[in-house]
């Protein structure tokens, strides 16, 4: 009965939602377990883009179960509009194949308004966040202040939890400056009606995830973010507000630590970041509009161009180290195809000391300096399919990496089509 769970091992945007949709289709669910909609999946499906925020990767797979687990947080306008955007492309999105928890939280209007608040009240040191309402959200669970999706089942107490939180609210928004026309009534109507349309997808998740792992299905459990984003163990305080690393998977889907055989590790072959935090390998000028332009690195939910740099093994090291990760799935490594040399990071230089494990200290890590070893670079298109047509230098490359990390690689990824791949080992389910 294996529970699978596939993360990223960067600051998000990995290929985690192009990998996972090629796993899919070797397991019975996909769930996610954290995050909300801050996350954008980009699948390309038959030369059809599809981007992915709330619901699982494994939806465009026919016969899959997708759920949404209670660690997610919903923003239930923009799912609602999500699951039609899908329909509307022809995949079937109904209560039979996609599943929503009851105790998932719901992003409220005046969670949107203050995350973009705080943002430009704090100025240069704003987290960037993607002004979803994610911090305020997870802030209001942890103060037992939140509103549980099951909750707008319930008219009557909805609307009396909605005044008792909404009250505390108004003060808060005052003080904030957030200047803006909120009701309760209009905020009763409207989530009253995202409660009706999501009503028959409520379920109790956990139950399920449950029957299908002791019926002997299997379960990807799909990683939203990326390991140094995670508000434990990212770049604190850069990072998210969920745990997006393995330890988020069990209290955000209510299954116990032993129902997980296998933790897989999503890195791109460089690094890329969104958003403000520390990024010892980030480069500027021609290297950076390179991996930028031929990696297409803008933010597939807000559209911000991405922080690009080279491969930082320490960072990817700690985060296969603090998730238990067993095998690397290597994307984008079709767009390190430009360059003459590659640099892969493999220490730190803080003051005069050398570093070779991932500080904890924002202070540290953001006067951090890379010390880099450089690798020729194979300059020739990859080809999908055949592992014996990679380059040699690739090879190397490669070989590089599973010795620096102890851990396989295991898949290549050459392109953002579902079938641009090189399957090294298929191991998915052992
Ligand atoms: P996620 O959040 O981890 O699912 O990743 P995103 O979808 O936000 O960003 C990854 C981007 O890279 C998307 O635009 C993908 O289409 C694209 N992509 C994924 N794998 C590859 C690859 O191997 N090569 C290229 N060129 N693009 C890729
Ligand atoms: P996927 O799942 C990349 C970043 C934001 C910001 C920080 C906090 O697509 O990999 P938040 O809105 O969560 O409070 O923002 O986290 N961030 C992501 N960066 N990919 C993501 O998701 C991200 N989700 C949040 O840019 O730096
Ligand atoms: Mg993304």
């Amino acid at each position: 009965m294996p529970g699978i769970v596939v993360i990223g091992t960067q600051w998000g945007d990995e290929g985690k939602g192009r990998i996972i949709d090629l796993l899919s289709d070797k397991v019975d669910a996909v769930g996610r377990y954290a995050g909300g909609n801050n996350a954008g999946h980009t699948i390309i499906v038959n030369g059809q883009k599809i981007v992915l925020h709330h619901i699982p990767s494994g939806i465009l797979r026919a016969n899959k179960l997708s759920v949404i687990g209670n660690g997610v947080v919903i923003d239930p306008k923009i799912l609602i509009e999500e699951m039609e955007g899908l329909k509307n492309l022809g995949f079937n999105v109904s209560p039979e194949n996609l599943k929503i928890s009851d105790r998932a939280h719901l992003i409220m209007p005046y969670h949107k308004l203050l995350d973009k608040r705080s943002e430009a009240r704090m100025g240069d040191g704003k987290i960037g966040t993607t002004g979803r309402g994610i911090g305020p959200v997870y802030e209001d669970k942890a103060a037992r202040r939140g509103i549980k999706l099951s909750d707008l089942l319930f008219e009557d107490f909805f609307s009396r939890r909605l005044k008792l939180i909404f009250d505390e609210k108004k003060l808060f928004m005052s003080e904030m400056f957030v200047d803006e026309n909120l009701t309760h009534k209009s905020m009763l109507n409207e989530y009253l009606e995202y409660g009706s349309i999501l009503s028959p997808y409520i379920a109790d998740t956990s139950l399920i995830f449950h029957e299908l792992l002791n019926k002997g299905k299997n379960i990807l459990f799909e990683g939203a973010q990326g390991a140094l984003l995670d508000v434990d163990f990212g770049t604190y305080p850069y990072v998210t507000s969920s745990n997006a690393g393995s330890g988020g998977v069990c209290s955000g889907t209510g299954i116990s630590p032993t129902y997980i055989n296998k933790v897989i590790g999503i890195c791109k072959a460089y690094t890329t970041r969104v958003g403000e935090g520390p990024f010892p390998t980030e480069v500027n000028g021609e290297t950076a509009e390179t991996l930028r332009a031929n990696g297409k690195e803008y933010g597939a939910t807000t559209g911000r161009p991405r922080r690009c740099g080279w491969f930082d093994a320490v960072a990817v090291a700690y985060a296969i180290r603090v998730n238990g990760i067993s095998n690397l799935m290597l994307t984008k490594l079709d767009v390190l195809s430009a360059f003459e040399t590659i640099k892969i990071c493999t220490s730190y230089r803080f003051r005069n000391d050398k570093l070779v494990n991932f500080p904890s200290n924002y202070e540290v890590l953001n006067n951090c300096e890379p010390v880099y070893e450089e690798m020729e670079g194979w300059k020739c298109d990859l080809k999908p399919g055949n592992p014996e047509s990679i380059p040699a230098n690739l090879t190397r490359y490669l070989n590089r990496i599973e010795e620096i990390m102890g851990i396989p690689v295991t898949l290549l990824s050459v392109g953002p089509s579902r079938d641009e791949y090189i399957m090294l080992k298929d191991n998915l389910l052992n």
